[in-house]
Formats: structure tokens, sequence, C-alpha cells
């Protein structure tokens, strides 16, 4: 036993899984541990989810003054100033993590800098982990949380230098200043599209190569399709089908080479090519996890391409005491922050009762309901299930739909693209997934999240008053057109 500092709970990554643990552990008055080699907050607030928002949000205003300003009776020109939106977006960020900092300080958290490696130990003397980096030591912890997250995936064909040929921690990099004249993104999906819409609003020829049939293939086909509108509208070229060969960087621009993703992997070589040539390129092709070098070997604890296999119900590894939540884990859940943030609570639960003596008893995972969301313009929302997948599992479903045209809020904001599509199961009503595409569409999608968690029905929604005006009334129409009730939508309701 080493003479190191000894903690409740020591947990490996400062992301919105490890960061959010270490507060809910403190809460229950836990002793512990933050390790992090690199920033706080991890890649959602630096690399990923807060500043791409920062950045969509002076897009947003370019295209909203551009689309309605002279409508609107406000006559202004829309131009952008790179330095100064990258500057805001540094700040924003800068400001969050000086907040999860003072968090931490708050619930007396103390946060190493460095490098952690579990070095190992058990559940009943607790495990050793040596932190290399500005705080170097070693500590010790009667249970750890592994919550290392993910890196953009790299492919070796697709050459990233990191100059031309980048990532998306490359473009959210506080240094980087560049709106490229042209700009090719491989990969449409969530950080594709995001970036797509970002970069088509600064001024850049976007061209997106996609390997499937569809940009975001998660999404509802409908919602899909009303995507590619705008995304046409911006004038970005997306070649679905495609599958990238190669990236090369030629010295004043890159060069992809693509063939169609229907050849075969041995026929590639003779299969007929296409070239697309941009000034810079982003790769947006998924997520790596981070579980490298971090003592999984050496504890017998495996992984899955990466991903440290747990039990998906307690977040707890095959050795007892050690815990791995977020996109690090194999949890069968969406990559996204809020479900590395549950499953910390989880974990800390799980692992504060295994101790005895805090106020919590243990946890079990449930990912029934996950919304998502997809900041382009117009937002995208969605949680449950699509109509597909209904139809696979065989449940018979009524759907509701209502568009922003109709209602009276969404006019007057100028927000009249898209609808909101409710699916409810035909035999109980009660509301098995909801789509979204338009404006404040992440926030309706909590609303439908809500009573999915608690089992509501359409009715239940449809018979809560809704505030007037609002963009929340999107939520009631669309329950209510389940059955041709709503208000505002012409026709019939079904049970006539
Ligand atoms: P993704 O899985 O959403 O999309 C990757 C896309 O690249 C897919 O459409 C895939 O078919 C395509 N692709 C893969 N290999 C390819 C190849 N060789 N050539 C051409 N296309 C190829 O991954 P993405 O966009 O990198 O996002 C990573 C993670 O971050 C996701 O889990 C996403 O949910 C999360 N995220 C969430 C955000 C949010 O909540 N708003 C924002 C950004 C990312």
């Amino acid at each position: 036993m080493s003479e190191s500092v000894e903690y409740d709970v020591a947990i490996l990554g400062a992301g919105p899984g490890g960061y959010h643990a270490a507060v809910r552990a403190a809460q229950y008055g836990a002793k512990v541990a933050l390790i992090e080699k690199a920033n706080l907050g991890g890649t959602c607030l630096n690399w990923g989810c807060i500043p791409t928002k920062a950045l969509y949000a002076s897009a947003d205003l370019i295209q909203t003054i551009r689309e309605h300003g002279e409508s609107f009776g406000v006559n202004c020109d829309a131009k952008l100033n790179f330095a100064k939106a990258v500057e805001r977006k540094n700040n924003v960020v800068k400001e969050l993590v000086e907040g999860i900092a003072g968090l931490q300080k708050a619930w007396k958290n103390d946060v190493y800098f460095g490098y952690g490696k579990i070095l190992g130990g058990n559940v009943n003397e607790g495990f050793d982990i040596s932190i290399e980096g500005k705080d170097t030591t070693t500590i010790k912890a009667k249970r750890v949380i592994i919550a290392t997250g993910s890196s953009p995936a790299m492919i070796p064909a697709f050459n990233i230098d990191h100059e031309r040929i980048l990532t998306s921690d490359d473009i959210l990099d506080p240094k980087f200043n560049i709106i490229p004249k042209r700009l090719l993104i491989i990969g449409a999906g969530v950080i594709g599209c995001e970036f797509a819409n970002i970069f088509a609003t600064f001024g850049s020829k976007v061209i997106m190569l996609e390997y499937l049939s569809s940009p975001i293939a998660t999404e509802e086909p409908m919602v899909v399709k009303e995507l590619q509108k705008k995304l046409e509208s911006l004038d970005i070229e997306l070649n679905v089908s495609q599958n990238v060969l190669s990236v090369e960087n030629t010295g004043s621009g890159v060069k992809a080479t693509t063939c169609d993703a229907s050849v075969p992997r041995d026929q590639v070589e003779s299969a007929e090519k296409s070239y697309f040539e941009a000034d810079y390129c982003l790769v947006s092709i998924g997520r790596a996890r981070e579980s490298k070098d971090i003592g999984l070997e050496e504890l017998g604890i495996e992984t899955n391409r990466g991903a440290i296999n747990i039990d998906t119900k307690t977040t707890e590894t095959a050795v007892k005491g050690i815990f791995a939540i977020g996109d690090v884990a194999a949890s069968g859940a969406p990559m996204l922050a809020h479900v590395a943030s549950y499953m910390g609570d989880v974990a800390v639960a799980n692992a504060l009762a295994g101790l005895g003596g805090f106020p919590v008893e243990e946890k079990t995972t449930d990912y029934k309901v996950v919304p998502a969301t997809i900041f382009t313009n117009p937002n995208i929302g969605s949680v449950g299930i699509r109509r597909k997948q209904a139809k696979d599992l065989g449940i018979d479903v009524a759907m509701g739909r209502f568009a922003y045209t109709s209602l009276g809020k969404a006019k007057c904001a100028g927000h009249e693209e898209g609808f909101l599509l409710i699916l409810a199961d035909k035999d109980t009503h009660k509301i098995i997934g909801a789509s979204c595409i338009g404006a404040e569409a992440p926030e309706l999608i909590a609303e439908i999240a809500l009573a999915m968690q608690h089992g509501l029905t359409i009715h239940d929604v449809g018979e809560t008053i809704h505030s007037h005006p609002t963009i929340s009334e999107m939520v009631l129409e669309a329950a209510e057109d389940v059955f041709g009730m709503a208000i505002h939508k012409k026709g019939r309701p079904s049970f006539h």
C-alpha cells in the first residue's frame, strides 16, 4: 500500500462524464480526485459541442439577417468578422472551463492535471493511479471511474496532417483562423453536417463526401430530406455513396479519390474513380475511443475496438470497483455528452453504494429515452424510435405531424421551415418517438423525452396547457394531430 493520498473515488478524464461524476460524488460526501490530461470539460467543452455552438450562433445570426432582415424591416449587411467570431467562441469556452474549475473547487474535489494510469489494485485494498504531467504523483482510490472519452477517428489513407487535412479538433483549435475558399468534408454525419452549415454560411464552397446513401442516416428520412433541401440552398454539394480511397495534401490544396460505395473491396483498385479538390479537408467519420495506456491490459479489462467492456446495466468493468462511462465505454448507447453525464450518475451511485456509508443506493442504466440533437440550420432533434424501427419491431404506429408554417409564434419569428413528427403506439397511445426539424427542435424534444420517460400518452400531452404564443405549441398540435384533432391543421379526426 502506497503512502499516497487515499480517495473514495478517482475519476480519469474531466469531460461531461468525468466532471459531472466528480461533482455528483462530492454531493454524496465522497472524497474525490479528478484527473485530466488536457483541459477541464473534455472534448465537449473544448473541441466539440460548445465551440461549435458558439460558431453556430454567429452563422445563425448571419442567416437570420440575410433571410429575414429586409422583410422584417431591418436593413443591415451581415458581413462576417471571423477573427471576432473565433475570439467570442474562445471566450465562451474559457469561461465555461473556468466554471468547471470553480465547481470542483466549491465541492472540494482535488483536480490533478496529467496523464492518469491505473497501476493495479483491487476492490478491497483500493487502486493505485499514477499521474504524469503538471501534477506528477501517485494516488490511491477505493473506486475508479474511467471517463477518458474519444478522439476523432483516423484512417491512414486520409493522411490527416493537421495542416490541410484536418479533424474537428483542428478546426476548433483556438488558433484556427481560416475560412477555406473550398472545404471538402468527408463524412456527412452529425459533425460533418454541423460544420457544412457553419462554413457554407461563412462563405466556403462546401463539398461533402458520404459513404452511405444519405447524410445523418440515423435520423427519420423525412427530416433528412428537409435538411438536404437546406444544404442545397446553401450551395453545399453533397455526394453520397462515395467510398473515399485516399486524401492527399497537394501543397496548394487537397485532393480526394473515391469510387462508388457499392464496389466490393477486392475490386476497388480497378473501379472507376472520381476526384474532388478543395483547399482544405475536414475528416469527420466518427470517433475512436481513448482507452490505450491507462492500465487496462495489465488489469485484465477487455476492450472491443477500443471500447471498454462493461456491465451495461451497472457500468462496472470486469474488475470490481472500476467503472467506465461515456464515449470510452461499450454501453450500447450513443456517444453523446448527456449520455456520459447520465452514466456518471449511475457509476457514482454504484461505486458509493458498494463502499457503503453514503446516502445513495445502487442504480441501473436505462437508455430507452435518449434525446439527440443536431445543430444544423434548421436544428434537428429526435428521441425514441423512428418509423422504420417501429415497423421492424412490429409496433402499429399512429403518427401526428405539424408544420412550423401553421404556428403563429413561428410565423412571427420567421421560423417557418420544418415540422415536428410524433409517433404513438396505436394500441396504448403511449408516445414512442419524435423527430423534429425546425426552430428550437432540441428544446421541443425535451418535453417529449420527459413524457416518454414517464410513459405518458399523446392525450396527456394534448391535455397539458401550452403557453400561447410559443414554439412549444408545436408539441401540442403534433400530439393532437395523431388523431386528426390539431386545431390549426385541416383534416378529419381519424376515429370518425
Ligand atoms: P457520425 O457517426 O455522426 O458520422 C460519420 C459519418 O461519416 C457517417 O455518416 C458515416 O457513414 C460517414 N463515413 C464513415 N467513414 C467514411 C468514409 N471512409 N468515407 C465517407 N464517409 C464515411 O460521426 P461524427 O459526425 O464524426 O460525430 C462523432 C460523434 O460525435 C457522434 O457520436 C455524434 O453523435 C457526436 N456529436 C454530437 C453532436 C451533438 O449532439 N449535436 C455534435 C457533434 C458530434
